[in-house]
Protein backbone atom coordinates (compact mmCIF):
# COMPACT_ATOMS: atom_id res chain seq x y z
CA UNK A 1 0.00 0.00 0.00
CA UNK A 2 3.15 2.39 1.04
CA UNK A 3 4.91 1.89 -2.04
CA UNK A 4 1.87 2.23 -4.51
CA UNK A 5 0.53 5.81 -2.95
CA UNK A 6 4.57 6.99 -3.50
CA UNK A 7 4.31 5.21 -6.79
CA UNK A 8 1.45 7.59 -8.00
CA UNK A 9 2.46 10.48 -9.90
CA UNK A 10 -0.67 12.84 -10.16
CA UNK A 11 -1.65 14.53 -6.62
CA UNK A 12 -5.46 13.58 -6.11
CA UNK A 13 -4.36 9.85 -7.47
CA UNK A 14 -1.95 9.78 -4.64
CA UNK A 15 -4.11 11.24 -1.88
CA UNK A 16 -6.84 9.25 -3.07
CA UNK A 17 -5.38 6.02 -2.62
CA UNK A 18 -3.74 7.59 0.84
CA UNK A 19 -7.25 7.97 2.23
CA UNK A 20 -8.33 4.64 0.35
CA UNK A 21 -5.48 2.37 2.27
CA UNK A 22 -5.73 4.26 5.29
CA UNK A 23 -9.42 3.52 5.67
CA UNK A 24 -8.44 -0.43 4.84
CA UNK A 25 -6.14 -0.11 7.36
CA UNK A 26 -8.40 1.27 10.24
CA UNK A 27 -10.93 -1.27 9.26
CA UNK A 28 -8.59 -4.25 9.82
CA UNK A 29 -7.30 -2.84 12.78
CA UNK A 30 -11.03 -2.49 14.04
CA UNK A 31 -12.30 -5.75 13.12
CA UNK A 32 -8.96 -7.38 14.64
CA UNK A 33 -7.76 -8.80 11.44
CA UNK A 34 -4.17 -9.42 11.26
CA UNK A 35 -1.90 -7.32 8.83
CA UNK A 36 1.36 -8.43 7.90
CA UNK A 37 3.86 -5.62 7.69
CA UNK A 38 5.84 -7.41 4.97
CA UNK A 39 8.66 -5.95 3.39
CA UNK A 40 9.09 -3.35 0.39
CA UNK A 41 11.32 -1.36 -1.53
CA UNK A 42 9.91 2.04 -1.61
CA UNK A 43 11.37 4.57 -4.28
CA UNK A 44 14.26 6.81 -3.81
CA UNK A 45 11.83 9.81 -5.10
CA UNK A 46 8.33 9.33 -5.05
CA UNK A 47 6.59 10.09 -8.26
CA UNK A 48 5.50 13.52 -8.90
CA UNK A 49 3.04 15.54 -11.57
CA UNK A 50 4.60 16.70 -14.09
CA UNK A 51 3.51 20.07 -12.97
CA UNK A 52 4.98 21.65 -10.77
CA UNK A 53 8.01 22.73 -12.27
CA UNK A 54 10.50 22.12 -9.21
CA UNK A 55 13.00 24.29 -8.50
CA UNK A 56 15.73 25.30 -6.14
CA UNK A 57 14.38 26.77 -3.48
CA UNK A 58 16.83 29.94 -4.14
CA UNK A 59 14.87 30.57 -7.68
CA UNK A 60 11.41 30.14 -6.36
CA UNK A 61 9.98 33.71 -6.29
CA UNK A 62 9.28 35.09 -3.01
CA UNK A 63 6.12 35.38 -2.09
CA UNK A 64 4.43 38.75 -0.83
CA UNK A 65 0.60 37.80 0.96
CA UNK A 66 -0.43 41.38 0.88
CA UNK A 67 -2.06 40.38 -2.64
CA UNK A 68 -4.29 38.08 -4.17
CA UNK A 69 -2.06 36.31 -6.30
CA UNK A 70 0.91 36.56 -3.38
CA UNK A 71 -1.55 34.43 -1.32
CA UNK A 72 -2.09 32.27 -4.11
CA UNK A 73 1.16 31.41 -4.21
CA UNK A 74 1.30 30.98 -0.50
CA UNK A 75 -1.08 28.44 -0.56
CA UNK A 76 0.62 26.84 -3.76
CA UNK A 77 3.62 26.04 -1.48
CA UNK A 78 1.52 25.02 1.34
CA UNK A 79 -0.60 22.42 -1.27
CA UNK A 80 3.31 21.24 -2.02
CA UNK A 81 4.19 20.65 1.75
CA UNK A 82 1.31 18.51 2.20
CA UNK A 83 1.59 16.43 -0.79
CA UNK A 84 5.22 15.42 0.07
CA UNK A 85 4.24 15.07 3.49
CA UNK A 86 1.87 12.28 2.32
CA UNK A 87 4.84 10.62 0.89
CA UNK A 88 7.05 11.22 3.74
CA UNK A 89 4.16 9.26 5.89
CA UNK A 90 4.00 6.64 3.88
CA UNK A 91 7.66 6.41 2.89
CA UNK A 92 8.61 5.89 6.75
CA UNK A 93 6.15 2.85 6.30
CA UNK A 94 7.70 1.28 4.03
CA UNK A 95 11.24 2.55 4.37
CA UNK A 96 11.87 1.13 7.85
CA UNK A 97 9.70 -1.98 7.66
CA UNK A 98 12.83 -4.16 8.83
CA UNK A 99 13.07 -1.95 12.03
CA UNK A 100 10.58 -4.15 14.36
CA UNK A 101 7.83 -1.70 15.54
CA UNK A 102 4.40 -2.26 17.60
CA UNK A 103 1.91 -1.82 15.87
CA UNK A 104 0.38 1.34 17.14
CA UNK A 105 3.60 2.83 15.13
CA UNK A 106 1.85 1.83 11.75
CA UNK A 107 -1.27 3.17 13.21
CA UNK A 108 0.01 6.33 13.46
CA UNK A 109 1.50 6.89 10.45
CA UNK A 110 -1.17 5.72 8.35
CA UNK A 111 -3.62 8.32 10.51
CA UNK A 112 -0.96 11.03 9.56
CA UNK A 113 -0.81 10.25 5.93
CA UNK A 114 -4.76 10.49 5.90
CA UNK A 115 -4.54 13.73 7.42
CA UNK A 116 -2.15 14.97 4.81
CA UNK A 117 -3.89 13.97 1.77
CA UNK A 118 -7.17 15.70 3.27
CA UNK A 119 -5.08 18.31 3.76
CA UNK A 120 -3.70 18.37 0.34
CA UNK A 121 -7.47 18.34 -1.24
CA UNK A 122 -8.65 21.26 1.11
CA UNK A 123 -5.95 23.17 0.13
CA UNK A 124 -6.07 22.64 -3.57
CA UNK A 125 -10.11 23.43 -3.22
CA UNK A 126 -8.58 26.89 -1.95
CA UNK A 127 -6.74 27.61 -5.02
CA UNK A 128 -9.21 26.56 -7.21
CA UNK A 129 -11.95 28.79 -5.51
CA UNK A 130 -9.54 31.53 -6.16
CA UNK A 131 -9.05 30.51 -9.76
CA UNK A 132 -5.53 28.48 -9.55
CA UNK A 133 -4.76 25.31 -8.92
CA UNK A 134 -1.76 23.03 -7.74
CA UNK A 135 0.89 22.66 -10.74
CA UNK A 136 0.36 26.47 -11.53
CA UNK A 137 3.39 28.01 -10.24
CA UNK A 138 7.00 26.63 -9.34
CA UNK A 139 7.57 24.89 -6.39
CA UNK A 140 10.89 23.97 -4.57
CA UNK A 141 12.69 20.75 -5.19
CA UNK A 142 14.40 20.74 -2.14
CA UNK A 143 11.82 18.60 0.12
CA UNK A 144 12.36 15.20 -0.18
CA UNK A 145 15.97 16.04 0.94
CA UNK A 146 15.19 14.83 4.23
CA UNK A 147 14.02 12.59 3.70
CA UNK A 148 16.96 10.86 1.73
CA UNK A 149 19.09 12.03 4.10
CA UNK A 150 17.59 9.78 6.94
CA UNK A 151 16.93 7.32 4.60
CA UNK A 152 19.19 4.36 7.11
CA UNK A 153 18.11 5.98 10.37
CA UNK A 154 15.20 5.72 11.77
CA UNK A 155 15.96 7.99 14.44
CA UNK A 156 17.45 10.29 12.23
CA UNK A 157 13.86 10.52 10.10
CA UNK A 158 11.89 11.06 13.45
CA UNK A 159 13.75 13.80 14.43
CA UNK A 160 14.10 15.66 11.71
CA UNK A 161 11.06 15.22 9.60
CA UNK A 162 7.97 15.63 12.68
CA UNK A 163 10.20 16.81 15.52
CA UNK A 164 11.96 19.62 13.09
CA UNK A 165 9.84 20.10 9.76
CA UNK A 166 6.91 19.46 11.13
CA UNK A 167 7.23 21.01 14.13
CA UNK A 168 8.31 24.24 12.70
CA UNK A 169 4.44 23.94 10.76
CA UNK A 170 3.23 25.14 14.39
CA UNK A 171 5.24 27.74 14.42
CA UNK A 172 4.11 29.40 10.98
CA UNK A 173 0.87 28.85 10.68
CA UNK A 174 -0.63 30.71 12.88
CA UNK A 175 0.69 33.83 10.98
CA UNK A 176 -0.72 32.27 8.07
CA UNK A 177 -3.90 32.58 9.13
CA UNK A 178 -3.92 35.55 10.11
CA UNK A 179 -2.85 36.82 6.70
CA UNK A 180 -6.15 34.85 5.33
CA UNK A 181 -8.66 36.00 7.57
CA UNK A 182 -7.34 39.81 7.24
CA UNK A 183 -7.72 39.03 3.69
CA UNK A 184 -11.05 38.21 4.39
CA UNK A 185 -10.54 34.65 2.56
CA UNK A 186 -12.55 32.24 5.38
CA UNK A 187 -12.39 29.38 3.36
CA UNK A 188 -8.63 29.36 3.88
CA UNK A 189 -9.06 30.31 7.21
CA UNK A 190 -10.88 26.79 8.25
CA UNK A 191 -8.67 24.88 5.58
CA UNK A 192 -5.61 26.06 7.60
CA UNK A 193 -7.11 25.76 11.09
CA UNK A 194 -8.33 22.05 10.09
CA UNK A 195 -4.37 21.34 9.41
CA UNK A 196 -2.92 23.38 12.28
CA UNK A 197 -5.29 21.04 14.31
CA UNK A 198 -4.34 18.19 13.22
CA UNK A 199 -0.46 18.73 12.83
CA UNK A 200 0.15 18.84 16.53
CA UNK A 201 -0.66 15.33 16.64
CA UNK A 202 1.87 14.26 13.86
CA UNK A 203 4.88 15.94 15.50
CA UNK A 204 3.28 14.46 19.21
CA UNK A 205 3.68 10.51 17.37
CA UNK A 206 7.12 11.58 15.93
CA UNK A 207 8.35 12.16 19.73
CA UNK A 208 6.51 9.35 20.68
CA UNK A 209 8.29 7.35 18.68
CA UNK A 210 11.39 8.97 18.51
CA UNK A 211 11.28 8.48 22.76
CA UNK A 212 10.54 4.84 22.07
CA UNK A 213 13.16 4.16 20.18
CA UNK A 214 15.80 5.70 22.34
CA UNK A 215 14.10 3.68 25.87
CA UNK A 216 14.85 0.93 23.56
CA UNK A 217 18.43 1.95 23.37
CA UNK A 218 18.11 3.05 26.51
CA UNK A 219 20.02 6.36 25.56
CA UNK A 220 19.20 10.10 26.90
CA UNK A 221 16.37 11.15 24.41
CA UNK A 222 17.51 14.97 24.50
CA UNK A 223 21.07 14.52 23.58
CA UNK A 224 20.18 11.79 20.68
CA UNK A 225 17.75 14.38 19.34
CA UNK A 226 20.38 17.30 19.58
CA UNK A 227 23.07 15.60 18.29
CA UNK A 228 20.78 13.77 14.98
CA UNK A 229 19.68 17.55 14.06
CA UNK A 230 23.21 18.89 14.20
CA UNK A 231 23.99 15.67 11.96
CA UNK A 232 21.25 16.24 9.54
CA UNK A 233 20.19 19.61 9.46
CA UNK A 234 22.05 22.22 8.14
CA UNK A 235 21.77 26.04 9.80
CA UNK A 236 19.77 25.85 13.10
CA UNK A 237 16.09 25.98 14.01
CA UNK A 238 14.07 29.44 13.75
CA UNK A 239 12.79 31.11 16.73
CA UNK A 240 10.11 31.91 17.45
CA UNK A 241 8.71 28.78 18.29
CA UNK A 242 5.02 27.66 19.17
CA UNK A 243 6.02 26.92 22.51
CA UNK A 244 2.79 26.00 23.53
CA UNK A 245 2.02 23.43 20.86
CA UNK A 246 5.46 21.96 20.79
CA UNK A 247 4.58 21.49 24.34
CA UNK A 248 0.90 19.59 23.83
CA UNK A 249 2.81 17.35 21.20
CA UNK A 250 5.26 16.63 23.79
CA UNK A 251 8.55 18.55 22.50
CA UNK A 252 10.42 20.52 25.54
CA UNK A 253 12.03 24.05 25.08
CA UNK A 254 15.06 22.02 26.58
CA UNK A 255 15.00 19.91 22.62
CA UNK A 256 14.78 23.09 20.23
CA UNK A 257 16.18 25.96 22.22
CA UNK A 258 19.92 24.76 22.27
CA UNK A 259 19.31 24.43 18.94
CA UNK A 260 18.00 28.14 17.90
CA UNK A 261 20.03 29.73 14.96
CA UNK A 262 21.33 32.95 16.42
CA UNK A 263 19.17 36.24 15.48
CA UNK A 264 21.01 38.18 12.61
CA UNK A 265 23.01 41.04 13.16
CA UNK A 266 20.37 43.32 12.52
CA UNK A 267 17.37 42.22 14.92
CA UNK A 268 20.02 42.11 17.76
FE1 LIG B 1 -0.54 18.47 6.81
FE1 LIG C 1 1.82 16.64 9.10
Amino acid sequence: MAVDVLSTKDGHAKTAKSRAYASVWKTARTTGEVIEIGRSIPPDHPARPRQPELLSPRNVPKRKPGSPAGRIALLHAVAHIELNAVDLHWDIISRFAHVPMPMGFYDDWVKAADDEAKHFNLICDCLETMGSYYGALPAHDGMWRAASDTANDLQGRLAIVPMVLEARGLDVTPGMIEIFEKAGETAAVESLKTIYSEEVSHVAYGAKWFNFGCGRDNSDPKEVFHALVKRYFKGGLKPPFNEEKRADAGLPPDFYWPLAEELPAYVR
